[in-house]
Formats: C-alpha cells, sequence, structure tokens
C-alpha cells in the first residue's frame, strides 16, 4: 500500500476558529477525517503530521525518507512564502510532493502568491477549501494507475 505524508503548518491547527470566512468552518481533525476515509475507500495508507515550527516540520520530512512514505501533501501555511529551508527538506529527501492551500493565495495580499516551496513540487493546489487536500491525493491515486 502506498504512504502519503499529509503534512500542516503554522495555524493550520486553528482551523474552524480562525478566519472561518477564508479558510471555512472545519477543524483540521474534520478535514483529516475526511482524507481518512478516502484513504480507506482508496487503499493509501495516510499519516497526518500538524506543527507550527518550522525545525519540527523539517525534522518530519527527514524521517518521512526512513518511515518509507511515497508522496508527501503539504500545506506549509505561511511558511509557504519564505521557506527556504522546508524547500531544501522537500529536495533532500526527494519524496514527490504536492503544495495545496485551502485559499485561493493568488487571490489575496500581494506576498501570498509568492511560494518558495511550488517549484520544487509536482504542483501547487490552492483555493479548493478541505476539497484542495482530496485532489492532490485523487491526483496521486490517477498517476499510480497511469
Ligand atoms: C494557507 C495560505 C497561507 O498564506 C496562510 O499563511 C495560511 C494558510 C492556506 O491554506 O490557504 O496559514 O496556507
Amino acid at each position: 500500500m502506498k504512504k502519503v505524508l499529509i503534512i500542516n503548518g503554522p495555524n493550520l491547527n486553528l482551523l474552524g476558529l480562525r478566519e472561518k470566512d477564508i479558510y471555512g468552518d472545519l477543524t483540521l481533525d474534520e478535514i483529516n477525517e475526511k482524507l481518512k476515509l478516502w484513504g480507506k475507500e482508496h487503499q493509501y495508507e495516510l499519516d497526518f503530521f500538524q506543527a507550527n515550527g518550522e525545525g519540527e516540520i523539517i525534522d518530519r520530512i527527514h524521517s518521512a525518507a526512513k518511515d518509507r512514505i511515497d508522496y508527501i501533501v503539504i500545506n506549509p501555511g505561511a511558511y509557504t512564502h519564505y521557506s527556504y529551508a522546508i524547500r531544501d527538506a522537500i529536495i533532500g529527501v526527494n519524496i514527490p510532493s504536492i503544495e495545496v492551500h485551502l485559499s485561493n493565495v493568488h487571490s489575496r495580499e500581494e506576498f501570498r502568491s509568492k511560494s518558495v516551496i511550488a517549484p520544487i513540487c509536482i504542483g501547487q493546489i490552492t483555493g479548493f477549501g478541505h476539497y484542495s487536500y482530496l485532489m492532490a491525493l485523487n491526483y496521486l491515486h490517477l498517476r499510480e494507475r497511469g
């Protein structure tokens, strides 16, 4: 069974409370429950990780190689826009990754339209609320089926 690591970065633990008009009503646990259902239906092993600190996220990316993770789906939160360290970690482990966002980062403040991580990912999915995560998983499934 293929393994996918879902990483959520800073402030995403506040989903359900935080700027609901932008990020929606669902908590991160509720989103993860939906992804778990998808995993069961499509027979993928999903591993979930959330941290507010850059170092913790980098350490989890490093251990993903040891855990034989096949793909990473990452919402790096605000680190998206400036974390060369997370970018280098993903390059370092050489695990194909997809960047996802709940909001459309291209329709908000100017600083959000730049991602330093997306260019080293397979692609970026942005603006579809929690469906962004499901779209990333569906893409990986299609890719696996060839
Ligand atoms: C976000 C977009 C980022 O700009 C922001 O800092 C977040 C959430 C999103 O999912 O829409 O924390 O990654």
